[in-house]
């Protein structure tokens, strides 16, 4: 009787064992979550596909990483170097595992990473939740905690991961299942979704990623659409238009905002003005900033578009608030965007093809952010300095009306300050 007693008495010990491993194992898998503390500001970094799509290799890369320090692009605050598509051999190894592309990165993907960190930036890379790459090189679908563990042991900090050749595949569930692995695999890694905003990404990614792409690929043009036959691919003001902005800015902030795609400026498809507009309106729509230029080539002009800190400053605001249309005036869009200090950023962007002469009336004027309730009321009593960041200098005080002459997609973008 008491051996019998005893026995069942370690069977029930023995079940409560099993389950208590059990209700740690769900609570494991239950806690995966995204890496928080990334992306506290929209992400900063150089990408590799705008400008060279798959024709990418390491000595290029070390090149631009070189080039993003000497130009002073590190300084302003870039940070990630980016591979995208086309960094990989088109068959994985005998075990699986993905494999750096033979000819384009003899040295493995290891030892451009600890270039990339000895220069002072975080590194990362490309993949796609499909079985194939955009580009048709192998992507992560049954494969993705395999390939965590890769990128973990190659020191990896990024992950771009498209939607290419997903099938019947449910983009929240495969987000979520790249996010646990990477979750799983230790290194925090900075999520980039890019899904192109078909399934409302905005909606459930916030807890999945640190962005999501909200539109299609960008075009190199500042208002016209580029037809591939079966997709197009979108300029500046198309995208900023695409999904309604003011619908989806409730979604953007610390930690999760809203990508409208890598930067074109400087890929020569734009004027000055044009590309001035794009990283405006990119900074003011709390979009990360990845440029997609050669950075080993670029102008003075596009170099002082990329650093103009007051720029960048009204981007890694720290309210993380997304700017929103405030009103069109004679085919002049004022957007603004609520900042720290009750400081405000106004961009007029004209979205005409011919030049625009208007004027602003501040006085009677309001700017209310319906998110945060933050809000400027223009009185006679209430008066605000303008700083022009463009110009970098102060043009005057909300007193008097300001008036505005814009070329064709030509901007003016200021400050206000008390
Ligand atoms: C998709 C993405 C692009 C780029 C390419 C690579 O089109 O949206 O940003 O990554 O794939 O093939």
């Amino acid at each position: 009787m008491a051996f019998e007693n005893n026995c069942k008495l370690k069977q029930v010990k023995m079940k409560r064992i099993i389950f208590s491993i059990l209700l740690l194992s769900i609570g494991i898998v239950s806690m995966a979550q995204k890496f928080s503390n990334l992306a506290l500001k929209p992400q900063m970094g150089w990408n590799s596909w705008n400008t060279f799509a798959t024709e990418i290799n390491e000595q290029v890369i070390m090149e631009i990483a070189d080039a993003m320090v000497s130009t002073g692009l590190k300084e302003a605050g870039y940070e990630y170097i980016l591979l995208d598509d086309g960094w990989m051999a088109m068959e994985r190894d005998a075990k699986g595992n993905l494999v750096a592309h033979p000819e384009k990165f003899p040295s493995g993907i290891k030892h451009l990473a600890d270039y990339v960190h000895s220069k002072g930036f975080k590194f990362g890379l490309y993949n796609c939740a499909g079985t194939k790459t955009c580009g048709g090189y192998p992507g992560s679908r049954g494969h993705e905690y395999q390939d965590a563990l890769k990128y973990a042991e190659w020191d990896v900090d990024y992950l771009k991961y498209d939607w290419c050749n997903t099938d019947k595949l449910n983009p929240a569930e495969a987000y979520i299942t790249m996010r646990d692995a990477l979750f799983a695999a230790g290194r925090p890694v900075l999520f980039s979704i890019c899904e192109w905003g078909n399934s409302n990404p905005w909606e459930w990614a916030g807890e999945v990623g640190h962005s999501w792409r909200t539109t299609g690929d960008i075009y190199d043009c500042f208002n016209c659409e580029f037809n591939h036959g079966t997709w197009s691919s979108w300029g500046v003001s198309k995208i900023i238009d695409m999904r309604n902005n003011d619908t989806l800015r409730k979604y953007s902030g610390p930690g999760h905002w809203n990508d409208m795609d890598m930067l074109e400026v400087g890929n020569g498809g734009m004027s000055f003005d044009e590309d001035q507009s794009h990283f405006m309106l990119w900074s003011l729509l709390n979009s990360p900033l990845i440029l997609g230029n050669d950075i080993r080539k670029m102008s003075q002009q596009t170099l002082d578009v990329l650093t103009n800190k007051e720029v960048i400053a009204i981007s890694q605001d720290e309210l993380g608030i997304q700017g929103f249309k405030h009103t069109t005036i004679d085919s002049v869009n004022v957007w603004v965007k609520p900042l720290k200090n009750n400081e405000w950023a106004v961009c007029f962007l004209n979205r005409s093809t011919t030049a625009k002469q208007i004027e602003f009336n501040w006085e009677g004027t309001t700017f209310e952010d319906q998110i945060s309730a933050i809000k400027a009321v223009f009185t006679k009593d209430n008066i605000f300095n303008i700083r022009d960041i463009y110009q970098k200098k102060n043009i005057g005080t909300t007193k008097k009306p300001l008036k505005i002459s814009l070329n064709k997609y030509q901007s003016l973008t200021v400050r206000l300050t008390k």
